[in-house]
């Protein structure tokens, strides 16, 4: 016998039975659902909705489901559809026909809609930790090879040589903008839509006040409407969680090129990567290849949701059952991917000699060369010139800039002097750049601090 029988003269088919069902998901909210029947009983009880005696026989037979939920002992069945029916079927039959009580005031409406919240709180507080966590592994490996300058790439053509940790820094910005958007996003989840029954409240004098209080809620849903129909909020972590394995994926891009042969910039550790079947010699970076492919995925839960939502009339349609799969797909995937990332990031070795020999044969000091001509008093525009064409000089010699003699720098220009090689030392060229935001040591040494002051204050 369903819960909702009453109505009905005929058993509901097996597959549609199937096709309704929630239960092989959402019973992941099944904590949080208990959690929330116990404030709504409380309430019930102190409201003189419901005999106080039957509110304490209800809170006690939800304890002690509750608890077969933790132990993993509780049954649950497609027959009774959803979590919240399984539950409530289950109370029944322990406490007997008093536990049909819970439900007075109250519709599978809203009450998903608060599980929802309850269960999107706690976890993205985690996601937010797990970030904190990230940002830290950052700022420490930034600090372990503060001496690290690496090439600096537009167009993934060696430009500009910049410090490895002010590299590190920029994802830092990028990770700690995510994390301010998922606080930001806590503010409208933080928000109770108990209380508003099907869709335009109940009729019976309950205390939502008393409720939200009792689960921590900051705010109250102020319309019944908007509180069952909106899903703003998982859409909102959704995007923000796509942002994030954005940043990931493009990081780990980087990882797998540098630890390439052809960059060989880093070597990941050991634990972070796998072999090949068939090819003994084989070291691949498959937790950074995967971080990445799993962007997609994530990708896909938002565009999903938004298309679920899109054309919906106000207020509860079944098709907001399906705003569940995508949210627990991405929240478990993005929860793996930081502590995954944070690992390989920490664990990674830097190949000092590899970078500071690729730096060696390149023309990323070529814009400080033509600075220097600036500071002689030509033109930006024509340094420029008169360098480029004392680059394709030296590709044409099979030479860089630093191997040329002062007479070939003055055929070029009679502004060279012999101070031009000071100019050109890559770590001239990295600290002379001691603008704010820029990569010389005394900003990226104040940057770090700042860093540093900015997740503790998170
Ligand atoms: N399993 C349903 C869901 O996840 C719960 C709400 C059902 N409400 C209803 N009126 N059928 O959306």
């Amino acid at each position: 016998m369903k819960l909702w029988g009453g109505r009905f003269t005929k058993q509901t088919d097996k597959l549609v039975e199937e096709f309704t069902a929630s239960i092989g998901f959402d019973q992941k909210l099944a904590s949080d659902d208990i959690r929330g029947s116990l404030a709504h009983v409380k309430m019930l009880g102190a409201c003189g909705i419901i005999p106080q005696e039957d509110a304490d026989k209800i809170s006690e037979g939800l304890r002690n489901i509750l608890q077969e939920v933790k132990a993993g002992s509780f049954q649950f069945s497609v027959e009774n559809e959803d979590v919240h029916m399984n539950v409530e079927k289950v109370l029944i039959e322990k406490i007997g026909p008093v536990g049909g009580k819970l439900h007075t005031g109250r519709s599978r409406n809203d009450q998903v809609a608060t599980d929802l919240h309850l269960y999107l709180r706690r976890e993205t507080k985690q996601i937010i930790a797990h970030l904190v966590d990230l940002l830290d592994a950052l700022v420490e490996t930034a600090e372990k090879n503060f001496d690290v300058m690496i090439p600096g790439y537009t167009h993934l053509q060696r430009a500009q040589p910049v410090l490895l940790a002010h590299h590190l820094l920029a994802y830092f910005g990028m990770f700690s903008r995510d994390v301010e958007r998922l606080q930001d996003g806590l503010k409208r989840i933080d928000s109770l839509p108990l209380g508003a029954g099907a869709l335009a409240g109940t009729t019976f004098p309950i205390d939502r006040e008393l409720v939200a209080a009792e689960l921590g809620f900051a705010r109250i849903y102020e319309n019944s409407m908007d509180a069952v129909s909106d899903r703003d909020f998982i859409v909102e972590f959704l995007s923000a969680a796509s942002l994030v394995m954005m940043h990931l994926s493009r990081f780990c891009e980087e990882m797998v090129l540098w630890s390439s042969t052809e960059f060989g910039f880093v070597e990941l550790d050991d634990a972070y990567c796998t072999g090949s079947s068939i090819m003994p010699q084989k070291k691949n970076p498959d937790v950074a290849e995967l971080l990445r492919g799993k962007t997609g995925r994530v990708y896909g839960n938002l565009i999903g949701l938004l298309t679920v939502l899109k054309g919906l009339p106000l207020a509860y349609n079944k098709d907001l059952q399906e705003d569940k799969e995508g949210m627990f797909d991405t929240v478990d995937t993005l929860k793996g991917s930081l502590q995954l990332f944070a690992g390989m990031i920490r664990t990674m070795e830097v190949r000092k000699e590899r970078v500071a020999q690729a730096l060696k044969e390149d023309f990323s000091n070529a814009t400080d060369l033509a600075d220097y001509l600036v500071r002689k008093g030509m033109p930006f525009r024509q340094a420029h010139e008169v360098i480029g064409k004392l680059v394709l000089y030296c590709i044409s010699n099979g030479k860089y800039l630093a191997d040329l003699t002062l007479e070939e720098y003055k055929q070029h220009s009679a502004s060279f002097e012999e101070d031009l090689y000071q100019t050109i030392d890559i770590r001239t060229v990295v600290d002379a750049r001691d603008v704010l935001g820029g990569t010389g040591s005394k900003q990226v040494e104040q940057s770090i601090r700042k860093a540093k002051v900015c997740i503790a204050e998170l």
